[in-house]
């Protein structure tokens, strides 16, 4: 059951400025799990130390739980109560051991926080307050134990049973029952406890540390699903070299665990030793699995392995510090990704990424500081603001510590804070200690919400030889945040000359820190052209004064991979804008400059997809002070239709030069497959004829499932009478593959066809979709969502599918319905019309009795 919330009882807000230090410390922890899908008793004892003076009781966070005995020291406490769901156990002394015994029901778990039942298997997830679903504990990441824990279950039904640490003991008992008991020694806070039993086996390897001491990798799933560990198995091992190397980290246990679960409220958790993942991060072969998820896999596996030090040696005081951890790992993550192939491109998408989630919800009623000062619900911070800006942060500081200083600073920060709860002013402290640099100023990042924006205007002195760059800076206002100070912004910079196309000046790193900045160059003989912010050096909007020509100049001539996409990007978001305000569109810019880079024979194909691939239709709408969804779509289809015509022969050269590619996993192999589905979808974007026999033929032809789905998303937005044999092909050769199905879903979801929403109803009443699973909710409601055209279709249906969707799945799943407010909170943004009905979705929510606290935090602030 979830807690009933409405309107008029309105869930308590937590600060951050309320934080206290832990009455009680808990030093060791004896858990006893009788494990049961419909009952399962779970025993555990607490060492509880009086942390401080005072003669307060101890108070032990539950949640649905209700004890069936409370002890200390050994005899029937006297004196227990409940407030509300707290545990109150009064002590009389400054040390107690503290037993206390609930009963739970796994299987009737549906909100996968706490133990609960997947594909037949029993699993944790505690971050961040789940552990209080399963025993009673202070649930705070700032209170640290070492666990012992003890599970016991049914052999033939759970013969693996895991938990965190290393085994010690394992045995037989009568009834067919069995248990294994596991320790681990490192001390920790609660949401990194995790248990697992099911019927697994376990792709396994050996990794040498760089101390030498072997530790035992396990990647564990079902049976039918081993062939498809091999790609985590092998990510993981390159994770762990390269946090030895880069980062001098080394692992610490002598085993580490994955399991793969079917039923997951996000991507994975990084519990120590015993990681669980979301199985479309784990399972993977040729013909189930993406370029694009095998990127993921490797990316999740890293991010997850390289929390054991950023995140449990070290972890968060409070889940304020969320971005401590998330932030952090996320940019770990991202380095460890560039590094294994194209960093040019992995940048490009990063930002792509970055765009899409964190600047909206930036510009939104959500929008909230990478260190937020109050929640009601801390599962809605799990935000791009957290993760992705919060990466943004790190990588700012490495550039302006350079990589000599950052690396000393982390090497500070872990050796300072090794079995601690940290702050992010305890990182930011290290990182100035280490280099001597001030970061005062740089700290506003962390609390001051909103997307800084940059005016840049360059003007040469023609005969003077000197250029001025003129900067200047602002903080939009967001919610609670009416005005703000300046922030220090790095950007890279560099001018070229328009003449020779050679560059005038070195890279120059400015850190803008004033309201505004002149920045001057001397001896630029001929007319420089500005490149501005690049590599994404600052996660800033730059608006410059740089025309079309400026642009398609540097599409062609910018030494930075980045900045040259950017060009590109800015050209054709101009073109788009410009044909959305004036009603046609001039389109012979962006044509010659795709033209010329198509040319470049000195480009890699996956950078040569991505530069060529234009903005979303909501980064397009992002643009604008009024989002025409209609407007943006046929805009931006004119360009398409214009690029695929004009360029229709260079389309085909890029896709048979392509088709050439034998099947591999290379970064070039890679490129190729992309680009071969992107000058698939423009030439069926020209309107040639013959375009839906090629993608029908790429999509029976294949011999992976990039190929595939590439075709078929092609052929699924188009009106060809392929269309339904392919959509029809591909349900029948992938029904028993859920993973596989999620992509079925999620195609249809995103279709740019007139149909759209009517497709997405009758999809919600097909036979394999549920709202029990969240990777089938997000694959159909949360694609649709995100389909710009199709969720604001005039008529207010598609606000009122996802708004009855959510109420429904807020019953069942209220983390992962909350997770999806968000299309509806843009309101603002679009004509009078369409707001009211989003925001008469939004009432209709936030009116539903026995709403979710996660669901009314979403909803109440998404209407302000
Ligand atoms: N720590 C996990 C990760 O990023 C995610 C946990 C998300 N928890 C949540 N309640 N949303 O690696
Ligand atoms: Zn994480």
């Amino acid at each position: 059951m979830v807690d009933a919330q409405t309107a008029a009882q309105a869930p308590k807000v937590i600060r951050r400025d309320a934080y206290r230090a832990p009455e009680w410390m808990v030093p060791e922890i004896a858990l006893d799990f009788d494990l049961d899908p419909a009952e399962t008793r779970v025993h555990a004892t607490l060492t509880v130390e009086r942390n401080g003076d005072h003669d307060a009781p101890l108070r032990l966070d539950g949640d649905g739980l209700s004890p069936v005995s409370v002890r200390v020291d050994g005899v029937e406490a006297q004196g227990w109560h409940m407030d509300g769901q707290t545990l109150v156990v009064p002590l009389s002394g400054k040390a107690h051991s503290v037993e206390t015994e609930v009963r739970i029901a796994p299987e009737r778990n549906t909100q996968l926080e706490g133990l609960y039942a997947s594909g037949g298997m029993l699993c944790t997830q505690c971050e961040a307050e789940g552990f209080r679903r399963i025993t009673f504990f202070p649930d705070r990441p700032d209170v640290l134990s070492k666990y012992k824990v003890k599970l016991t279950a049914e052999k033939a039904r759970f013969p693996i049973l895991l938990s965190n640490g290393d085994p010690v003991g394992s045995g037989d008992l009568d009834g067919g029952r069995h248990w294994a008991e596991w320790h681990d020694p490192f001390p920790k806070p609660s949401y990194l406890f995790a248990l697992v039993a099911g019927d697994l086996v376990a792709n396994k390897a050996t990794f040498t540390t760089m101390s030498g001491r072997d530790v035992e990798l396990g990647i564990w799933v079902r049976a039918p699903d081993l062939p498809k560990t091999d790609h985590a198995l092998h990510a993981l091992k390159l994770s762990m070299a390269w946090d030895e190397k880069v980062y001098g980290r080394e692992y610490d246990l002598d085993v580490f665990n994955i399991v793969a679960v079917g039923d997951f409220n996000f991507g994975a958790m990084e519990n120590k030793g015993l990681n669980i993942f979301n199985s479309r991060y784990i399972l993977a072969d040729p013909d189930t699995a993406t370029d694009w998820d095998y990127d993921a896999i490797a990316a999740v596996v890293a991010h997850e392995y390289f929390h054991n030090w950023s995140g449990n040696r070290v972890t968060c005081r409070d889940w304020f510090q969320l971005s401590l951890k998330e932030g952090f790992t996320v940019f770990r993550d991202q380095s460890f990704s560039a590094d294994q192939g194209s960093p040019a491109v992995k940048r490009i998408e990063d930002v792509r990424g970055l765009r899409a989630s964190q600047f909206q919800e930036d510009a939104g009623p959500l929008a909230h500081p990478v260190r937020p000062d109050e929640y009601m619900e801390i599962s809605n911070f799990y935000t791009a603001t957290i993760y992705n800006k919060g990466a943004e942060l790190i990588r700012m500081m490495s550039t302006i510590l350079g990589p000599e200083n950052f690396r000393k600073a982390t090497d500070l920060y872990f050796r300072r804070f090794d079995g601690t709860a940290a702050t992010c002013e305890d990182f930011v402290l290290c990182m100035e200690e280490a280099s001597g640099i001030d970061l005062s100023q740089f700290r506003r990042w962390y609390s001051q919400a909103g997307t800084p924006r940059v005016k840049a205007r360059l003007e040469h002195a023609q005969n003077g030889g000197r250029a001025v760059l003129s900067l200047s800076q602002s903080v939009p206002p967001t919610p609670g945040q009416p005005s703000k100070e300046p922030m220090v912004l790095p950007l890279k910079v560099k001018l070229f000359g328009e003449k020779t196309g050679k560059p005038l000046t070195s890279e120059r790193l400015v850190l803008l820190s004033d309201p505004s900045e002149e920045i001057v160059f001397e001896d630029i003989a001929e007319r420089p052209v500005l490149s501005i912010n690049r590599g994404f050096s600052a996660p800033v909007i730059v608006e410059s004064d740089r025309d079309a020509a400026d642009l398609a100049f540097l599409s062609a001539h910018d030494d930075d991979p980045f900045a040259r996409y950017e060009a590109m990007q800015q050209l054709m978001l101009d073109t788009i804008v410009g044909a959305v305000r004036s009603g046609k569109g001039d389109h012979g810019a962006v044509i010659e400059a795709v033209r010329n880079t198509l040319a470049d024979d000195r480009l890699d194909s996956a950078f040569t997809a991505e530069a060529v691939l234009l903005p979303s239709e909501s980064f397009v709408g992002d643009q604008l002070a009024v989002v025409d969804p209609d407007a943006i779509f046929r805009a931006r289809e004119a360009l398409r239709r214009d690029l695929g015509r004009e360029l229709e022969h260079e389309w085909r050269l890029a896709y048979e030069a392509a088709r050439a590619n034998r099947f591999e996993l290379s970064p070039a192999a890679k490129g190729a497959r992309r680009l071969k589905s992107v000058a698939l979808s423009y030439i069926a974007a020209s309107g040639a004829p013959d375009a839906a026999s090629l993608a029908f033929l790429q999509f029976e032809k294949a011999d992976n499932m990039t190929d595939r789905q590439g075709a078929l998303t092609t052929l699924a937005g188009g009106t060809s009478d392929k269309r339904v044999a392919a959509l029809d092909i591909f349900y029948q050769r992938y029904s028993d593959n859920p993973l596989v199905l999620d992509k079925w879903f999620q195609t249809q979801a995103l279709s740019a066809r007139d149909d759209t929403p009517e497709t997405v109803e009758d999809l919600a009443r097909h036979r394999d979709f549920t709202l029990g699973n969240p990777n089938r909710v997000r694959s159909l409601i949360g694609a649709f969502s995100v389909n710009q055209r199709a969720f604001h279709h005039a008529s207010g249906r598609g606000y009122r599918f996802l708004a009855d969707q959510l109420i429904a799945l807020d019953k069942i799943n209220p983390q992962t319905a909350a997770k999806l407010i968000p299309p509806l909170g843009r309101w603002r943004r679009f004509d009078s019309l369409r707001a009211e009905k989003m925001r008469a979705e939004l009432q209709r929510i936030v009116d539903t009795p026995g709403l979710s606290k996660d669901m009314f935090e979403q909803a109440s602030k998404s209407l302000d």
